[in-house]
C-alpha cells in the first residue's frame, strides 16, 4: 500500500478509536501503531479469540488485499456478485432488504445472510456450524451454486492475469504467486479484523467518561441477564452453541439446522445462537429472516414457542415479560448498536 493509503488507513482507525477524545484503555491501538499498521486488539474483558493470526500475520497489505477480494465480483461466475453483495457494511454486513440471500443468476438461498463481526471469536461458521475455520470458510460461498457459483481454480486464473492483484499479492506475501490459500488468508485478515466492540454499552462497561446508560436501559440490562444471557452470553452476546429456540420449521424448506451437518436426531432444528449486537442494523431476524422486528422476536419468545423434542429446555414455557420489561429490554438492546463499526471506512470498499 502506498503512503497515502497507509496514512488514510491509520487516520481512519485513529478517528474511530479516538472519536471519544478520551483515552479508552479497552480498545485502543497498540502503541506500536507508530508503524501505521492495522491492528487486531482484544477488547478489555473479552476472552481470547479463537482465530489466531499467528499463522497468518496481519499486515496492512494483507488486510487491503482481503478487502479488495471481499468486494470483487470477479469471485463469482458471471462477475456480478461479490462477498460484499450479500454482506453490506451499512447492515453490519448482512444483505440489506433480503430475507433469503440472493446470489448469481437471481437465485435465492434458503438462509438469511448473517452479519459479519467478531468472527475471530466464532468457534464455527454458518447457521449450522458447517465450517470451523475462518480460512476455510470462503470456499463455500465461492463454489456454492446458489451463491457465487464459481470454481476457485477459475478465480485464481482470473486474478493471475491482473497486474494490480499480482502486485498486491507480492506486497502481502512477499512474491506475486496467487493461489487459493493466499486468497483465503487475505480474506481472513480482512474479516478477522472486523471487531465490533464500541457500542454505547461497551463504552459504559469500559467506564469511558460520559458513557452512561439510562435507568430504563439499565433495567433492560437486568431483563436481558435474567432471560437471554444463558444463550446470548456477554461479552459477545452469544456463546456460539447450537440450540432450538422454538421456531416452527418452515414446511417448504424444513431446514434441519445443525443436524444437516451431524445427521444426529438430537441436533434437529438447532441453529448457532446469533449475537444480540447490532440488531438495529440486521433485520430481518433468525436463520430464515422470518421476523421483521424485535417486537415480533419477543412475541415469538412469549407465545410462539413450538414444542419439539429438541426444544431448549429453558424455553418450554416461553419467556413472559410485562410490557414495561419488554420496553426496557428493547431499550437495552438498542445500546448494543455500534455505529462506529458500520461507518468505519477501513471496512468499506475502496473504489
Ligand atoms: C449470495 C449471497 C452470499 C455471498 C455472495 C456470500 N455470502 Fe457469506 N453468507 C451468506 C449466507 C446465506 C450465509 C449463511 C449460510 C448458512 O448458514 O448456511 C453466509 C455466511 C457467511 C459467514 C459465516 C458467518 C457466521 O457468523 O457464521 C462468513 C464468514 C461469510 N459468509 C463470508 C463470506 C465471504 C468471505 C464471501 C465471499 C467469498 C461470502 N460470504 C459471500 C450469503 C452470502
Ligand atoms: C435457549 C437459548 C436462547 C434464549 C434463552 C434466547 N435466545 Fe434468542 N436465539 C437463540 C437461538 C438458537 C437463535 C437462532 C435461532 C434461529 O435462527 O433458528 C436466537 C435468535 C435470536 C434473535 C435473532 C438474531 C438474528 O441475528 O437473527 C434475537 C433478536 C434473539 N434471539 C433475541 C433474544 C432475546 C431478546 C432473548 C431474551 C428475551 C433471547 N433471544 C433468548 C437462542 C436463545
Amino acid at each position: 500500500m502506498n503512503r497515502i493509503g497507509k496514512l488514510f488507513l491509520y487516520t481512519s482507525i485513529s478517528a474511530l478509536l479516538f472519536s471519544s477524545c478520551k483515552p479508552d484503555p479497552g480498545f485502543e491501538p497498540k502503541p506500536a501503531n507508530t508503524d501505521n499498521s492495522v491492528s487486531f486488539n482484544v477488547p478489555q474483558g473479552w476472552p481470547a479469540p479463537y482465530y489466531s493470526f499467528a499463522n497468518n500475520k496481519l499486515t496492512n497489505e494483507g488486510f487491503a488485499l482481503g478487502r479488495k477480494l471481499f468486494y470483487d465480483p470477479r469471485l463469482s461466475l458471471d462477475n456480478t456478485i461479490s462477498c460484499g453483495s450479500c454482506h453490506q457494511q451499512a447492515g453490519a454486513f448482512i444483505q440489506i432488504g433480503h430475507q433469503f440471500s440472493h446470489g448469481v443468476g437471481d437465485i435465492n438461498g434458503t438462509r438469511n445472510s448473517p452479519p459479519l463481526f467478531n468472527l475471530a471469536w466464532s468457534t464455527s461458521f454458518f447457521w449450522d456450524g458447517g465450517v470451523n475455520n475462518l480460512e476455510s470458510q470462503p470456499i463455500n460461498p465461492i463454489q456454492n451454486p446458489i451463491e457465487m457459483k464459481e470454481s476457485i481454480g477459475d478465480v485464481v486464473a482470473e486474478l493471475q492475469g491482473d497486474a494490480t492483484y499480482i502486485s498486491m499479492f507480492k506486497a502481502a506475501f512477499g512474491d506475486g504467486t496467487i493461489n487459493s490459500q493466499r486468497i483465503f488468508k487475505a480474506l481472513a485478515q480482512f474479516m478477522g479484523v472486523m471487531v465490533s466492540a464500541d457500542s454505547r454499552f461497551d463504552k459504559y462497561k469500559r467506564n469511558v467518561a460520559g458513557a452512561t446508560l439510562t435507568t430504563q436501559e439499565l433495567s433492560g440490562y437486568e431483563v436481558y441477564k435474567a432471560n437471554c444471557s444463558r444463550c446470548h452470553t456477554e461479552p459477545l452476546f452469544t456463546d456460539y452453541n447450537f440450540r432450538n429456540n422454538g421456531l416452527v420449521p418452515d414446511p417448504y424448506i424444513n431446514d434441519s439446522g445443525r443436524a444437516h451437518i451431524t445427521r444426529a436426531m438430537q441436533d434437529m432444528y438447532q441453529f448457532k445462537t446469533p449475537s444480540l449486537r447490532n440488531l438495529g442494523y440486521t433485520a430481518p431476524y433468525m436463520h430464515d429472516g422470518r421476523f421483521q422486528t424485535l417486537d415480533e422476536v419477543l412475541d415469538h419468545y412469549a407465545k410462539g414457542i413450538h414444542k419439539s423434542p429438541t426444544l431448549d429446555s429453558s424455553l418450554v414455557n416461553g419467556i413472559q415479560l410485562s410490557s414495561e420489561q419488554r420496553a426496557d429490554l428493547l431499550a437495552f438492546l438498542n445500546t448494543l448498536n455500534d455505529e462506529g463499526f458500520v461507518k468505519n471506512s477501513i471496512y468499506a470498499e475502496v473504489k
